[in-house]
């Protein structure tokens, strides 16, 4: 049985306490928040658990295994540091930590313990993207040309990170996961309307190799709420709908380049409207299957799919696009597969 401690009762906090409560290997014996009336509304619905009011209070006591942190980013290092030090395996909610150089800190502090480091990419747990990358793997899409993410919503606005770090790591961590691979390059725009150092609305584009390309925006000032992902292959076209009952749709549609080059080219691109088709899904509810997939990493002793180093890709390219942010949309190089931001190789455009 896992002793399991969350720290941090805002929003996502009481979600995982249940997640966790209702698993058959694990169980939820300390809780801890600054907020006391946030602590005495959890202990109220879940008696039994331990309150605190400080995070030392939880990882001294040995009274859990494992923590959950689910506070604002900027605590996410210092929480999960000292939790991995007091060798308890750690599970952070995304973004891993608020540099890539604090990830790599976890990490190392994760290894030298052989701890489980897991982060909370919600998405790649989830069925319609497990059915994005089969498709994707059965070469059912053909070569992938682009996707392209849009993430809107009117709020909630959040003071202590901007759009950037809120919504696109969901958008990034699904298309590095789709694609296989990290970009080479990103840039990125955006507008800080409500407070001038936080940004609403941010446009980001992903260099990939072979002239693949991530397109992703995000936005808390839009009348629309929409999550919407498509992907464009050379044989068939995917759309993902996270707002639609049928959530994945497969559109045999596209056009064919003509084989020769000619004046005339343009007319003669040959145009397909096929079927489109709903692929079944297999729906679970993923934050359940994240929780599960948490603790079996810890009984088996080995790492998830969203592990440490899968934090660290999405923070690395959270922090590129960042200093793209604050520096006109220059084109911030990435260094391929090991993703180091190169950041004296900017360009301004
Ligand atoms: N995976 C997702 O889908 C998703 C979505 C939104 C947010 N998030 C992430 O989840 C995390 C939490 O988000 P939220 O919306 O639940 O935040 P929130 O602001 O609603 O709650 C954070 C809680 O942490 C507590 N807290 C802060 N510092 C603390 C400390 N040192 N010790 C004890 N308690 C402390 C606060 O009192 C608050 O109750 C953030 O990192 C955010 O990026 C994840």
């Amino acid at each position: 049985m896992i002793r399991i401690g969350v720290i941090g009762l805002g929003y996502w906090g009481p979600n995982l306490v249940r997640c966790f409560s209702e698993m058959p290997d694990c169980k939820v014996t300390a809780v801890c928040d600054r907020d006391v009336e946030r602590l005495v509304r959890l202990t109220d619905r879940f008696p039994g658990v331990r309150p605190a009011e400080t995070v030392d209070e939880v990882l001294d006591a040995d009274i859990v295994d494992a923590v959950v942190v689910a506070t604002p980013t900027q605590t996410h290092h210092a929480i999960a540091a000292a939790a991995l030090d007091r060798g308890l395996h750690t599970f952070v909610e995304k973004p891993l930590a608020a540099s890539s150089a604090e990830c790599r800190d976890l990490i190392r502090r994760a290894a030298a313990n052989d701890l489980r480091l897991f982060v909370r990419h919600v998405f790649l747990h989830s069925a319609p993207v497990r059915k994005l990358r089969d498709l994707i793997d059965e070469g059912e899409l053909g070569d992938v040309c682009y996707v392209s993410s849009t993430r809107l919503n009117l709020g909630p606005v959040r003071h202590d990170v901007n759009a950037l770090w809120d919504l696109a790591p969901h958008d990034i961590s699904i298309i590095l996961h789709l694609l296989g691979e990290q970009p080479t390059a990103v840039s990125c725009t955006g507008l800080a309307h409500l407070n001038r150092s936080v940004h609403d609305v941010c446009n980001l584009t992903l260099h990939f190799g072979n002239d693949k390309l991530g397109i992703v925006h995000v936005s808390w000032l839009d009348p629309h709420k929409k999550r919407e992902m498509t992907v464009v292959g050379t044989k068939m076209m995917a759309v993902y709908n996270d707002l639609q009952q049928e959530k994945v749709k497969v559109y045999n549609k596209g056009i064919d380049a003509p084989s020769h080059s000619s004046d005339f080219g343009e007319f003669q691109y040959s145009y397909r409207y096929g079927d489109t088709y709903s692929p079944w899904l297999h729906e679970s509810e993923p934050l359940k299957a994240e929780c599960a997939e948490f603790v079996r990493s810890v009984v088996d002793g080995d790492d998830a799919l969203t592990d440490g180093t899968n934090g660290l890709h999405i923070v690395q390219v959270l922090e590129a696009a960042d200093a793209s942010l604050h520096q006109g949309a220059a084109r911030v190089e990435l260094d391929g597969g090991v993703m180091e931001p190169q950041l004296e190789a900017v360009v301004h455009v």
